[in-house]
C-alpha cells in the first residue's frame, strides 16, 4: 500500500537577465501561478517581462537565477541587492569555469545549472513560456553542494516542466562538448564550406543543409563564449568527430544511423536524496521528474 507524500513548498524566484532563457523562465513561472521578480539592464526587456506579470525589482530573494550572457555572470549582481539567505543558480552553457568564478563569490549558496533548451534566437522577443516543457535541466551536485539548496533549484526546474539531471560540472562539460559545442562548430564549418562551394550550392541548399547549420544562426558572441569556455572538452570531442570522418563511409553512416534512431523506453525509479545515488541516476541517462519529501521520482532508460 502506498501513501500520498506531500510535495515541498515552492520558493520565490528572482531572475536576472530577462532574455530568451530568463524571460522564458519568468514567464513560465508566472504561467504556473508562481510569484516571480526579475531584473535586466535593458529597459525593453524589463517592460516586456512586466507586461507578462513579472515584478521588476533590484531586490533578489529565494532562488536567484542568473540568466545573463556568460561573460557577465560574475558581475551581473554587482549593483543589485541579494538576500543573504538566497540560493544562487545560473543557466550558463558551461559549468566548470562558471562554478569556479561564481563559487568564489557565493560559496555553498551556489548551485550551477544548465537547461538543455533554447533556440538560435536571442533577447526578450524570443521569450517562450513553453521553452522548458520536457527539457532536461542539468543541475550540478559537487562535493560541496548543499543538497537542500540543490533541491530548491530542482523544484524551480520541475515547476516549469523540465526534468532534472544531476551532474558534476566536469561530467556536464564533457557531455555538452559532444552534443552542443561540436554541433555549433560543425555547423559553422559546414556553412563556411558551402559558401566556398559557391552561389549554386547555396541556391540549392534545402533540408539537410538547413538542419545541419541551424545553430550557427545564433548570436556569434553566444557561440564563441560557449565553445571557448569549454575549450578542452570541445577540442577532445572534435578529435573524436575527426576520427569518425576517416572511417569507411558505409560503416560510419550505419553506426550514426543506429545511434540517432535508437529508441529506448523509460523505467520509473525512486532515488534517495543522496548525492551518489542522484549522480548515478544522471550518469545512467535518467532524470528526476518529481520531488517528494524523502526521495525523488524519476526514470532511467531501459537496457
Ligand atoms: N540560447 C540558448 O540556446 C541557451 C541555452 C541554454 C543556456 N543558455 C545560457 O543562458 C544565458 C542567457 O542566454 P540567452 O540565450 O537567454 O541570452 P539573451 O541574449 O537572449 O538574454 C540575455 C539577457 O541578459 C541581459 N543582460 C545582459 N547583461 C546583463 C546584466 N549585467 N545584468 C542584467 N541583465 C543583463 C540582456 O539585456 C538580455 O535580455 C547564457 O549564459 C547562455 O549560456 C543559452
Amino acid at each position: 500500500m502506498t501513501f500520498p507524500v506531500p510535495t515541498m513548498p515552492a520558493p520565490p524566484v528572482s531572475v536576472v537577465g530577462l532574455g530568451q532563457l530568463g524571460g522564458s523562465l519568468a514567464a513560465a513561472l508566472v504561467h504556473a501561478g508562481r510569484p516571480v521578480s526579475g531584473w535586466d539592464t535593458d529597459p525593453a526587456a524589463r517592460d516586456a517581462a512586466a507586461a507578462r506579470g513579472v515584478t521588476i525589482s533590484r531586490e533578489l530573494a529565494g532562488v536567484v537565477v542568473l540568466a545573463v550572457p556568460m561573460p557577465v555572470l560574475g558581475t551581473a549582481m554587482a549593483d543589485l541587492i541579494l538576500d543573504p539567505d538566497a540560493t544562487v543558480t545560473d543557466v550558463g552553457s558551461v559549468k566548470a569555469p562558471v562554478l569556479a568564478e561564481l563559487g568564489a563569490q557565493y560559496g555553498d549558496r551556489l548551485v550551477g545549472g544548465h537547461p538543455m533548451c533554447g533556440t538560435e534566437r536571442s533577447g526578450h522577443a524570443a521569450t517562450d513560456p513553453a521553452l522548458f516543457t520536457g527539457a532536461r535541466w542539468a543541475l550540478c551536485l559537487e562535493p560541496g553542494t548543499d543538497l537542500r539548496r540543490w533541491l530548491r533549484v530542482a523544484e524551480v526546474a520541475l515547476a516549469v516542466g523540465a526534468e532534472v539531471v544531476p551532474v558534476t560540472a566536469a561530467e556536464h562539460d564533457d557531455a555538452v562538448a559532444a552534443i552542443s559545442a561540436v554541433p555549433h562548430l560543425l555547423a559553422a564549418a559546414l556553412a563556411t564550406a558551402a559558401g566556398q562551394a559557391g552561389p549554386l550550392a547555396l541556391a540549392l541548399a534545402a533540408g539537410s543543409f538547413t538542419d545541419g547549420t541551424r545553430v550557427i544562426g545564433s548570436d556569434p558572441a553566444f557561440v564563441t563564449a560557449l565553445v571557448e569556455a569549454n575549450g578542452g572538452p570541445a577540442a577532445a570531442a572534435l578529435d573524436r568527430v575527426r576520427a569518425q570522418l576517416d572511417r569507411p563511409w558505409a560503416e560510419l553512416v550505419a553506426d550514426g544511423h543506429a545511434v540517432r534512431t535508437a529508441t529506448r523506453g523509460r523505467r520509473p525509479v525512486r532515488v534517495p536524496l543522496e548525492r551518489a545515488a542522484l549522480l548515478a541516476l544522471g550518469r545512467s541517462g535518467g532524470a528526476v521528474s518529481r520531488r517528494l519529501a524523502a526521495f525523488v521520482e524519476g526514470w532511467v532508460p531501459e537496457a
